[in-house]
């Protein structure tokens, strides 16, 4: 009975309205008679709480001595009665000429103040800034960006056959309608049939900061020849969906590319004429040229101020990428992994982590992770830290990379990073030959309640092999 009205008791006390905190505890106290102890010293201790506030320290006093002496009394009224005792002794020792005691504390178990209304804001300019911390903020951006989009919007983002999850497009699309600085182009690689280059291009459309003609340059090998990242029988289901002709599917199988079927795809859009498409392969290791001719990459002679990551499926490629791209990304930048989070990309970790001192985690979503560029990468500096293969780092220097950031994603409480980046070292130690150490961390990885919900897709997966090599083939543990 009592326990819900001594709380408000408290709480008229903590507002200043000790006539109504005192009706509560005598009403209390009337009704608790011999019955509740417990609520009869409580209100007792409120009562003399009031008589402390009010100054009648005598009457607080006996109060508190009536709270400490019925059934249910506890320490804080016991601490009250000693304060209110040393108060009054260091009144009587002034009145009688004595030294003073050393001012008495208030009762040491004053109600507690009111728990604060619930209250929270923020800009999505303070998510960008940091300022939630390194841990919330990347992990809050990420879902603000990623969140439903409205039913047009999400019709088109989910129109293209894609290997990227609907958070992902609607992340891009806002990256590009409210962080890109809309006066440089955007860069992709690896779009397929363009469901991220679609999230891009109406992204930069909605920008209020995009500068006429700039543009979305996406570069792909577009080999059909290969696997793609798509169910089998995807350009059939396209063909009876209306979505591409017969005649465009046969060509597509004809000439091995599939970059006339990617064009057509983004034509007649209200973003048509945002995007160029490129033909460009990233060799897998230095001196490597295509069987069929396509072209290796180069980039287009412009400035990027954003960069979206999804066709870098090598260490070497990686770096032949960034080699080539780091003069056309000035600091400010923003660049963004799909391959980040994803278990067998231990290149893409490492390249942030042997560049200390360039990105700043921004916000992250599934897979993706998206950085700020804090100073330009210089070329050489790329060169030294980053060789051209996996094996030339020793197995030290792939300790440290992933102990750092796994600290990182520790810090940030981040299961999904915790997960990848644990496969990610393996991934890295078999690479390099140690594929029984790389076994024994991904199994250990199972008794891990913490990582179940990522068993099947990354942990499971990862023990038949955690990475392959440029040429395909994979690692088996
Ligand atoms: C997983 S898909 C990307 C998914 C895509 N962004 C989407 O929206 O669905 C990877 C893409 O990278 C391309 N790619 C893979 N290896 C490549 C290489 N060595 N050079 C250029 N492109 C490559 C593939 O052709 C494919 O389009």
């Amino acid at each position: 009975m009592g326990e819900g009205e001594l709380g408000r008791a408290e709480r008229l006390i903590n507002e200043g309205d000790l006539d109504g905190a005192r009706a509560i505890a005598e009403s209390v106290l009337e009704r608790a008679g011999n019955g509740d102890g417990a609520a009869a010293a409580g209100a007792h201790n409120a009562l003399g709480f009031i008589a402390y506030q009010q100054g009648r320290l005598i009457d607080a006093q006996r109060a508190f001595e009536q709270a400490c002496s019925t059934p249910g009394g506890d320490d804080d009224a016991r601490a009250n009665l000693e304060a209110v005792r040393t108060e009054l002794a260091g009144i009587y020792a002034n009145l009688a000429g004595g030294s003073a005691a050393a001012p008495a504390a208030a009762p040491a178990a004053a109600p507690p103040a009111p728990a604060p209304e619930r209250d929270f804001s923020g800009t999505f300019e303070d998510l960008l800034a940091g300022s939630f911390g390194h841990d919330l903020s990347p992990r809050l951006l990420g879902r603000l960006l990623g969140h439903g989009i409205g039913p047009n919007l999400e019709a088109r983002l989910a129109e293209l056959p894609t290997a990227t999850s609907p958070n992902e497009r609607r992340f891009l699309l806002r990256y590009a309608a409210r962080i890109w600085d809309g006066q440089h182009d955007v860069f992709e690689n690896g779009p397929l049939l363009g469901g991220t280059t679609r999230a891009l291009a109406i992204g930069m459309l909605a920008s209020d900061r995009r500068r006429p003609g700039t543009l979305l340059h996406t570069h792909d090998w577009f080999s059909s020849r290969v696997s793609l990242d798509l169910p089998p029988d995807t350009f059939d289901q396209m063909a009876q969906r209306g979505q591409i002709t017969a005649a465009l599917k046969q060509q597509t199988v004809d000439s091995g590319s599939f970059q006339a079927l990617y064009d057509h795809l983004h034509a007649g859009q209200d973003y048509s004429s945002l995007v160029r498409s490129h033909e460009a392969y990233l060799p897998g290791y230095r001196g490597e040229t295509t069987q069929h001719g396509e072209a290796i990459f180069e980039p287009p002679d412009t400035t990027f101020s954003l960069v979206f990551v999804d066709g870098c499926k090598s260490w070497f490629g990686t770096r032949f990428w960034l080699e080539r791209m780091c003069e056309r990304i000035p600091a400010g930048a923003h660049l963004v992994f799909q391959d980040y989070g994803w278990y067998s990309c231990f290149w893409l970790p490492a390249l942030t982590e042997l560049l200390p001192g360039h990105f700043r985690l921004v916000a992250y979503v599934d897979d993706t992770y998206a950085f700020e560029l804090l100073r330009p990468i210089d070329p050489r500096t790329l060169a030294d830290a980053y060789p051209d293969q996996p094996e030339d780092l020793g197995r030290d220097v792939y300790d440290a990379i992933f102990t750092s950031a796994l600290v990182d994603a520790g810090a940030r409480a981040d299961v999904h990073g915790m997960v990848c980046l644990t496969i990610q070292h393996a991934a890295a130690l078999a690479y390099i030959g140690l594929e029984d150490e790389a076994r024994h961390r991904i199994e250990a990885m199972r008794g891990r309640p913490e990582f179940a919900a990522f068993r099947d897709r990354f942990v499971e997966n990862a023990l038949r092999s955690p990475t392959y090599r440029p040429d395909g083939t994979s690692i088996v543990l």
